[in-house]
């Protein structure tokens, strides 16, 4: 199983919470991360897109590096791991994003691949100007596939003429061309976007469930071969978790609980209104489950909480369930998180055995 890591390109990481560390993103921070990442043998990193914070106490993500700039930055500090960046695809036209991957990809020496999302949260935006009006909530992943369209023609043959009811192209031209086939992601978990993932991605991520359920993801995976099976293409899912290690389960358990006491409502009740304004994308598994208040503190993502045997077993879990090539993970205190990770819960894991020795490395 392939493991990656979602670098922290927003302040605070993936927690909403008073309770927990509390830190800018910097090229710095990340920059050490990725590195961690490439020493114990991870084999991606990712880092989003996000133009507007939810407020609070916290200012939770009201900072933010940019994606592409920031991956071109590491790119050129690392050597082997594999590089994705995210647009934001209402803000860039693609016919310049796939200049700025073909930049990178020579940058990285073929490492770097690209995440497609269509934007739920407008205000990110409409601050800019640059929202096309609510039927958008409908309509996006139509756009998106025009969008990907263009993306596909330039890298593989150089030039693009598509005339679509989004982008009109007149004998569009990028060279060079990347030196390696660029890998799409798409997060899509709609049914609208699960079948734009099918179509054109080579990776669908999702996001993991629950607490200590590390295979209640599984029916999005089922979801996803379904529309694979419509569009007949090979495309595999990546599953998002956050991980809270100590050394007992009972120490990681107290850390999850003190996070969740430090919730801020202020900024998590933003996040709601956001899902909430989305009343088109009929779909039943979109970013409302983000602010469900169950653990809107870590935006509901799938959390495994326990020792680092717990976490090793839980993983391995994951790794079973069909269709799934990789997890994705956060961690609430980075620098710590990748080193308990890479000293102490990989060399436990069965389904990256094929590192041993890496793993093991201080
Ligand atoms: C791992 C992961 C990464 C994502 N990255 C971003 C991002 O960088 N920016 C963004 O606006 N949305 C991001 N999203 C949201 C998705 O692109 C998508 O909109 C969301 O999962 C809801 O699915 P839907 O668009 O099909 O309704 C991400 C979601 C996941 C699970």
């Amino acid at each position: 199983m392939n493991i990656g890591v979602f670098i922290p390109i927003g302040n605070n990481g993936w927690l909403i919470s008073k309770n927990a560390p509390q830190y800018m993103p910097t090229f710095e921070l990340n920059k050490t991360i990725v590195q961690k990442a490439e020493h114990y043998g991870f084999d991606f990193a990712l880092s989003m897109i996000k133009l507007r914070g939810f407020g609070g106490e916290t200012e939770f993500w009201e900072h933010n590096l940019e994606s592409f700039t920031l991956m071109a930055g590491l790119a050129a500090v690392t050597e082997r791991i594999q590089l994705f960046g995210t647009v934001a695809t209402l803000t860039i036209p693609p016919a310049i994003v796939a200049r700025m991957a073909s930049t990178i990809d020579s940058i990285s020496n073929g490492r770097f691949g690209v995440n497609l999302v269509t934007g739920w949260q407008k205000p990110e935006y409409s601050q800019m100007g640059l929202w096309p009006g609510d039927d958008f909530f409908a309509s996006r992943y139509d756009y998106l596939g025009e969008y990907a369209q263009v993306l596909r023609d330039l890298w593989s043959t150089g030039h693009c003429d598509l005339k679509g009811d989004y982008f009109t192209m007149e004998d569009c031209r990028v060279s060079p061309k990347p030196q390696a086939d660029m890998k799409l992601i798409c997060a899509g978990q709609s049914e609208a976007g699960m079948a734009f993932t099918a179509q054109y991605a080579d990776y669908n991520f999702c996001f993991g469930r629950g607490v200590n359920t590390p295979q209640a993801f599984a029916p999005t995976v089922e979801r996803l071969m379904k529309a694979t099976a419509q569009s007949g293409r090979d495309v595999t899912a990546c599953v998002l978790f956050m991980v809270i290690a100590a050394q007992t389960d009972a120490a990681a358990r107290e850390r999850w609980e003190y996070y969740k006491a430090g919730a801020d409502e202020a900024a998590i009740a933003w996040l709601g209104e956001q899902a909430a304004a989305d009343t088109k994308s009929k779909s039943d598994t979109n970013v409302r489950q983000m602010a469900d208040p169950t653990s809107a503190v870590n935006i509901n993502m799938g959390t495994l909480v326990g020792s680092f045997a717990t976490i090793a077993k839980m993983l391995d879990e994951v790794a079973e369930v069909t269709g799934t090539s990789g997890v994705m993970l956060v961690f609430d205190d980075f620098i710590r998180g990748m080193d308990d990770f890479g000293q102490k819960i990989q060399p436990l894991m069965k389904s990256r055995a094929h590192l041993l020795g890496t793993a093991e490395r201080a």
